[in-house]
């Protein structure tokens, strides 16, 4: 049985406590918010599991195999250096840091200790985006003429994350928020992106996050990407990721729904159920034990860290 460790209980700590209480081969045994209340709660809910405020401490507890770090972006860094330090595996929250410095150094540390380090990026696990990165690999599309990335937020924050550093400018934002699991399903799936340029809108209070961008890269071969998105807009929320070919068009809407065509004919939904399910927790289980596992580490959450850092600059 793998030990784990939670620091930061908030939106998508929880959304994780289920998946790891209902995985027969990890346990839970110690929680950690600096909301007292929350941490007691938390604990409370899932039993038998310790309680703590202050992080350090539950480093202390030499049963503890791997630590999942879900704080916002900006204490990713001094908590998961210390979780390394600490000789634990870790799975850290994305964006990997809140700069490429902080990044870079993470990477290094993690490198250079002997442990697992894996960024929790769902969408690998997925079968619709599954399906969506085999289809590229068969040449679904042909030759790729161009990726766009559309993000629309009617609100921004969503109704689910109503944090305050989500809306903030230091750490938050669309592009960091939501954009980081595309750019890198490109890194993934498509190989590095250069010579990126952005236009950012941003409101007159300095503190607060995007509300528009439209940013263009290139891929290795010169494949034009193109990055847009806008929030406090009319509608719905819409995400979509789409591949243009000299044959065809595949793109995946809202996270979860393939449609493809071939150039001429109407796009079509593509069934994806016949993709073998995987998830995070089993590939994270044999990686611990030294199998061959589908993790995503810090060094894509470096690489897609720095493609971010020239999306938001203005
Ligand atoms: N992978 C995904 O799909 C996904 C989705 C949403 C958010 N996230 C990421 O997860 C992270 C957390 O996001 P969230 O929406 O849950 O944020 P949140 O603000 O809801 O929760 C963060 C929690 O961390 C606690 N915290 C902050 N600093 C702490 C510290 N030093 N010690 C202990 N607890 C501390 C806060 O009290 C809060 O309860 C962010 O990095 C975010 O980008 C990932």
């Amino acid at each position: 049985m793998i030990q784990i460790g939670i620091i930061g209980l908030g939106a998508i700590g929880q959304r994780l406590i289920n998946r790891f209480t209902e995985h027969k081969e990890v346990k839970i045994i110690a929680v950690c918010d600096h909301v007292e209340s929350l941490a007691i709660k938390t604990a409370e809910e899932i039993g038998d599991v310790q309680a703590y405020t202050d992080y350090k401490q539950l480093l202390e507890d030499e049963k503890i195999d791997m630590v999942y770090v879900a704080v916002p972006p900006k204490f990713h860094h001094t908590i998961v250096l210390d979780v390394i330090g600490s000789g634990k595996h870790v799975l850290c929250e994305k964006p990997l840091a809140n700069s490429l410095d902080e990044a870079e150094e993470m990477l290094k540390a993690a490198q250079e200790a002997n442990i697992i380090h894996a960024m929790n990026f769902p969408l690998n696990y997925e079968q619709a985006a599954t399906k969506f990165a085999d289809l590229i690999k068969q040449q679904y599309v042909g030759k790729l003429r161009r990726l766009k990335l559309t993000m629309q937020f009617p609100e921004w924050p969503r109704q689910w994350q109503k944090n305050e550093w989500v809306g903030g400018r230091e750490q938050g934002g669309f592009v960091l928020e939501v954009g980081v699991h595309f750019i890198q399903q490109i890194l993934k799936i498509f190989g590095d992106i250069k010579n990126i340029e952005t236009r950012l809108e941003l409101p007159e209070d300095p503190s607060k996050c995007e509300t528009g961008i439209i940013g263009t890269a290139e891929l290795e071969d010169g494949t034009p990407v193109l990055i847009e998105g806008l929030s406090q807009i009319a509608g719905n929320e819409y995400i979509g990721f789409t591949a243009y070919g000299t044959e065809g068009v595949l793109t995946l809407d809202n996270w979860g729904i393939l449609k493809g065509g071939k150039n001429g004919e109407e796009l079509q939904d593509i069934p994806f159920t016949a993709v073998p399910e995987k998830s995070l927790l089993d590939e994270l289980v044999k990686a611990i034990k030294g199998e061959a596992a589908e993790i995503y580490d810090f060094e894509i959450g470096y690489k897609a860290q720095a493609i971010l850092e020239k999306l938001r600059e203005n």
